[in-house]
């Protein structure tokens, strides 16, 4: 198979064509998707069919995969697949309706966060419904030298529930069952293993304050670096086509939904999270 890489910014994301995801690929075809999602933090396939089997062999290939925490998402037979579905059966949404409606990286509420996780658009809206991304790694190399030795020593409190107790987007936010994950603390800057990058590492969903600094400095800071890091001049904004898989970076991106399409449109997507096994995690 020889696969091509094209990229979509000059700062992240990628499409890929070339490659039957469903198919067993060999390692030069892996090795060079791997390498296009180092380089790119977001790389992009399109006409794909993927059985559940194919999905999670493919995630596979990255490495082992984590298990969410909201359970009633998951695919029956297959915990590795979360379901992203506003697709109602029995009266119920078959996954999460509006997931990650706010900036964040997926999971790092864990104490080994993920590596990366890939989604699988299976139905889409005509219109609406994108993802967006930002890489933190860029955000990082764009920050003034003083600023960046600051951030180097300090560390985050991360946890689950603070996505949904009120804050920038309180109605995306509301009425889940989450006291299960105890807070969890990463460092605010992390070396990606792979391209060497020095990634900034907190985000607006999950952490809930920067630990060295006194409570209104972490509100200013955290503040700061998140509106820095998801400049609309640095945004990748995916529009989801049906049979869409896009793979990203969880080491050294963000990224959001946007709940803009109307209940009529459906969208109904398969989702895997792959771990990390290689940052060193505190
Ligand atoms: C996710 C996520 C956003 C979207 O699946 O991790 O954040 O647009 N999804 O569905
Ligand atoms: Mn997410």
């Amino acid at each position: 198979m020889s696969i091509q890489v094209s990229p979509v910014t000059p700062i992240l994301a990628a499409e890929v064509s070339g490659v039957d995801l469903s198919s067993a690929l060999d390692d030069a075809t892996f090795n060079a998707i791997n390498d296009a999602l180092v380089k790119h933090s977001v790389i992009v396939f399109h006409d794909q069919d993927l059985s559940p089997e194919a999905l999670i062999d493919f995630s596979r290939r990255f490495g082992p995969l984590m298990e969410h925490v909201l359970k009633e998402a998951l695919l029956e037979g297959y915990p590795e697949i979360y379901r992203l579905s506003n697709v109602k059966k029995d009266g119920k949404p078959q996954g999460r309706s509006n997931a990650g409606q706010y900036w964040h990286s997926d999971l790092t509420y864990e104490p080994n966060p993920s590596m990366g996780s890939v989604l699988y658009g299976i139905e889409v809206p005509d219109v609406g419904g994108d993802t967006l991304f930002a890489s933190t790694a860029h955000a990082f190399e764009t920050l003034s030298a003083p600023m960046q030795d600051m951030l180097q020593g300090l560390s985050a409190e991360h946890l689950f529930a603070h996505a949904f107790r009120g804050g920038a987007n309180p109605a995306a936010r509301k009425g889940d069952p989450l006291a299960e994950r105890p807070e969890v603390q990463h460092p605010v800057v992390r070396t990606h293993p792979e391209s060497g990058r020095q990634c900034l590492f907190i985000n607006d969903g999950f952490t809930v304050k920067i630990n060295e600094v006194t409570p209104v400095e972490s509100i200013a800071l955290m503040a700061f670096l998140n509106a820095h890091m998801t400049k609309p001049e640095v945004v990748y904004r995916h529009k989801w086509r049906p049979g869409d898989v896009v793979v990203w970076d969880n080491r050294a991106l963000v990224h959001r939904g946007v709940g803009d399409y109307s209940g009529e449109q459906h969208r109904h997507m398969h989702r895997t999270t792959i771990e990390d096994t290689a940052t060193a995690h505190h």
